[in-house]
C-alpha cells in the first residue's frame, strides 16, 4: 500500500521488504511458503529430551509466554541476556524461512541454552516426530477464537510476511472457514487438546487465565515445568512481562529487530485485552458467529469463554 511504501523509504527498508505470499494447500492444511520452505529441516529436527516446545495457533499471547518461560529459565542467569539478545532469538520461531532473516531451525541448533525454548505454530500433526520421541515437554497456548481473530487481523495488515488482508468482515468470514495461515483454529485447538489427553507432557493454558491471574497460571506452568522460582523471583517476571512493560522493551516488541512490521500502523504489541473482539464485530457478526463456533465445537470437550 502506499502508506506501506512511505514507511519502507523512511525506514530505507525498501529492499528487504519480502513480498506478500499467498495462500495454497499444504497437505490439507492453508499454508504460506514462509513456514513450508525449510520443510524438510523442520521434519528432520532433532529435539532434545529437555527442549520445551511453546506451541499455540496465531495471536495467541505466544510471545507472552515465551517471555515468561525465558525469564523462569534464565532471567537471573545473565541480566545482557534480557537487554541485547531479541526474544525471538532466545525463543527461535521453528518454522519461520522468510530470508534474509536467519531459519528458525538454524536458530534453534545454534541455541546455547539448556534447556532450549523453541516455539511453534504447527498444527499438531506437523510437529517433527523428535519432539514426541524424546518426550519434551510442550506447553500450547489457546485464546478465545473472537480475541484471536481481531488480534490477527491487525497482525495481518501490518506483517508482510502473511497474506494481504482484505476488509474486516471478509477477513472474519476466512477465519471461520479455516482459510488462514496454520490452518482451521477450531481445527488447531482441538486436535492439540485431544493430544493433551494422550501425552502427558503437554501443558494446555490460556490466554484469558493468564489475563485473570497471572500468580496462580505462573505457578501451574512452574509446577508442570518442575520449577520452585522463589516469590522474588516469581514477581521478578510478573513485572518484566506485564503488558505495558513489555510494549516498551525492545528485545520484546520486535520493534528494533523485525523489519517485516509496520508497527506505525498497528503495534505488536496492540492492546493485550481480553473481549476486544467486542470493538470488532457487530451484532449480526456476533451472532453468524456464535452459531457457527456452536457447530464447529458441539463435538468437542474444549471450552472458551466466547460470551466475556
Ligand atoms: P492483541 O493484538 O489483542 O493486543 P502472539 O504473541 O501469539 O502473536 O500474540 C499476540 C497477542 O498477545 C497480542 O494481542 C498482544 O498484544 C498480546 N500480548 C503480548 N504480550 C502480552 C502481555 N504481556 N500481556 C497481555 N497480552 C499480551
Amino acid at each position: 500500500t502506499p502508506a506501506d511504501a512511505t514507511w519502507a523509504q523512511n525506514h530505507s527498508l525498501w529492499m528487504e521488504l519480502p513480498t506478500r505470499p499467498t495462500l495454497f494447500d499444504f497437505q490439507g492444511i492453508s499454508m504460506i511458503k514462509y513456514f513450508t520452505d525449510n520443510w524438510e529441516n523442520i521434519q528432520n529436527f532433532e529435539a532434545r529430551p529437555d527442549d520445551i516446545l511453546i506451541a499455540s495457533y496465531p495471536k495467541a499471547g505466544t510471545t507472552w509466554v515465551c517471555y515468561m518461560l525465558d525469564l523462569l529459565y534464565f532471567g537471573n542467569m545473565c541480566p545482557e541476556r534480557q537487554t541485547s539478545v531479541p526474544l525471538h532469538e532466545r525463543v527461535p520461531f521453528l518454522e519461520i524461512c522468510a530470508p534474509p532473516r536467519p531459519k528458525g531451525t538454524d536458530l534453534a541448533d545454534q541455541l546455547s541454552t539448556s534447556p532450549r525454548l523453541i516455539k511453534t505454530h504447527l498444527p499438531v500433526q506437523f510437529v517433527p516426530k523428535s519432539f514426541w520421541e524424546q518426550r519434551c515437554r510442550i506447553v500450547y497456548v489457546a485464546r478465545n477464537p473472537k480475541d484471536s481473530v481481531v488480534s490477527h487481523y491487525h497482525f495481518s495488515r501490518v506483517n508482510r510476511i502473511l497474506p494481504e488482508v482484505g476488509d474486516w468482515s471478509t477477513f472474519l468470514q476466512d477465519f471461520m472457514e479455516g482459510k488462514m495461515v496454520f490452518g482451521s483454529w477450531y481445527e488447531h485447538v482441538n486436535s492439540w487438546w485431544e493430544k493433551k489427553q494422550t501425552y502427558s507432557n503437554l501443558h494446555y493454558m490460556f490466554y484469558e487465565d493468564l489475563s485473570e491471574n497471572f500468580g496462580r497460571e505462573t505457578d501451574r506452568l512452574c509446577s508442570f515445568l518442575g520449577l520452585s522460582p522463589s516469590a522474588e523471583e516469581k514477581e521478578k517476571v510478573r513485572a518484566a512481562v506485564m503488558f505495558d512493560n513489555m510494549k516498551q522493551d525492545k528485545m520484546a516488541n520486535f520493534s528494533s529487530t523485525i523489519q517485516t512490521m509496520n508497527q506505525d500502523v498497528s503495534p505488536f504489541m496492540r492492546k493485550g485485552k481480553v473481549a476486544d473482539w467486542k470493538n470488532h464485530f457487530t451484532v449480526s457478526q456476533n451472532e453468524h458467529f456464535d452459531e457457527d463456533y456452536k457447530q464447529k465445537m458441539k463435538n468437542h470437550a474444549l471450552c472458551f469463554r466466547t460470551e466475556i
